[in-house]
């Protein structure tokens, strides 16, 4: 079985590379012309554009940030009449991935869309929708649904558990399935977000989700200028992988943490000393990154945000410069009736012990010495924010039980980011090598 990887360039889709999985063996490399023009234009911030063959025993890395997940994994499964499981990823991306987050996308599941559309030709012509008609799921609504099978929302080109749709807003301002409107027509994207479940937890979550967004925004963490805003049970998240404007739509590279770690599949979890390591990899300001990364962090501690798994924390290429995404996934996941413990942690690379205090995970940084003063300078400050996360939550309107609740997290924070020595006194040994 094999497919054919498209990469969005200068308002064109363009062939980038060719796959080939044999039963245990994939295969994949650039087509000649493309790893001659596009030396620039990587599939995975991990991979250079070469001429190369590469072979390997599962499929390449990045290719899991494309496999359908969730309602549109299960849709899909339906349709392509396939059991679940590992197997079940290739296939999947060659039907589902016809309109993912980011770049890149697979041309046979844009001929099975095609395919797909042209059994509906009525699907073409529905109305926008307002976003009342999503919330109270109007009769229009479930058109839209049961025309395009979730097909045409895109649902299976976004990863995640919740479920959610890709909508785009028309001149008009009515929102349509994304992959149905014309990029001509399109003024602004977003992903509808519904909870995860039908308990009560999981509409607390989804709601404090937005809340939770707008105080990581005031802490100063990067976040997209166009917050995540709440309708009824629906969140609707502004896409901060695509830029619309004046009858064009701009897609930038996307990729998560784990497709630059080269993690294929979806269970592993590496240490977030090796999260840190990929992503000063391939970050253009490696040390902005980490500073970056580590406050998130302290907010996802603070604010028991305790699902941080590979997936959730990502890169883009955007005005030349390849940088962590604004935020995205930050909500009160503590309170998941699935109970989702914290999945990443600092575990020290040469003992595999956890780490658990900043002074620790700090001093085992395999950083410059000064490097470490700057980020130990700047989590200092970082805390006298932390310690005023109660009357900022208070103010982004996050639930007052989970504020109370947040109580002994958030002192933990401040007292271990307090406890952080300024440059100027610290005597840590040189940077610490790992064999
Ligand atoms: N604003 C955004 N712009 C572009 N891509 C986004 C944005 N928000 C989320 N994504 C992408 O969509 C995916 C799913 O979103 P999100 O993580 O919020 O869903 P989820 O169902 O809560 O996930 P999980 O299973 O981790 O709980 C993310 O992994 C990320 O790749
Ligand atoms: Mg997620």
């Amino acid at each position: 079985m094999d497919c054919t990887l498209q990469i969005f360039l200068d308002d064109r889709w363009v062939d980038c590379a060719q796959i080939e999985l044999n039963g245990s063996r994939c295969q994949w490399n650039h087509p000649v012309m493309y790893a001659v023009e596009h030396t620039d234009a990587q599939l995975s911030l991990a991979e250079s554009v070469d001429t190369d063959i590469r072979t390997a025993p599962t499929m390449p890395a990045f290719l899991y940030d494309l496999v359908p997940q969730g309602d549109g994994r299960r849709f899909l499964l339906g349709e392509l009449k396939l059991p679940d499981g590992p197997d079940a990823d290739f296939p999947l991306i060659c039907a589902g991935a016809f309109n993912p987050v980011g770049r890149i996308r697979v041309a046979e599941a844009v001929d099975y869309f095609e395919t797909h559309v042209a059994r509906h030709p009525t699907a073409r012509g529905l109305p926008g929708l307002t976003i009342d008609d999503v919330v109270v799921r109007s009769s229009e609504f479930k058109e839209t649904m049961f025309l395009h099978g979730m097909l045409g929302t895109g649902t299976t080109g976004v990863q995640g558990a919740a479920p959610k749709y890709l909508l785009t807003r028309d001149r008009a301002g009515l929102l349509h399935g994304d992959a149905v409107l014309r990029d001509a027509d399109a003024t602004q994207h977003l992903i509808a977000k519904l909870p995860r479940g039908n308990s009560a937890a999981d509409g607390k979550v989804l709601r404090n989700e937005a809340a939770y967004m707008r105080v990581a925004a005031a802490l100063g963490i990067r976040t997209h200028a166009d917050l995540p805003t709440l309708h009824g049970d629906v969140l609707l998240v502004p896409r901060f992988d695509r830029i619309a404007s004046g009858g064009k739509v701009v897609r930038l590279h996307q990729e998560s943490v784990a497709s630059i770690l080269g993690l294929s599949g979806f269970e592993l979890r590496p240490s977030l000393f090796e999260v840190v390591a990929g992503i000063r990899k391939v970050a253009t300001d490696p040390s902005t990154e980490t500073l970056e990364f580590i406050k998130r962090d302290v907010l996802n501690l603070a604010m028991r945000n305790t699902d941080n798994h590979a997936r959730n924390t990502a890169m883009q290429l955007v005005e030349g410069k390849v940088q962590l995404t604004p935020l995205f996934d930050f909500a009160p996941m503590y309170l998941d009736p699935q109970l989702i413990p914290r999945a990443l942690r600092w575990y020290r690379p040469d003992t595999r012990v956890e780490l658990t205090d900043w002074a620790d995970v700090l001093a085992a940084l395999p950083v410059s010495d000064h490097e470490r003063g700057m980020l130990a300078q700047a989590l200092s400050q970082f805390a006298v924010q932390i310690e005023r996360l109660p009357d900022i939550m208070e103010a982004q309107g996050v639930d007052h039980d989970i504020i109370e609740f947040l109580t002994r997290s958030i002192d933990t924070q401040v007292g271990q980011l307090k406890a952080l020595q300024p440059p100027e006194t610290h005597h840590a040994a040189s940077e610490p090598t790992y064999p």
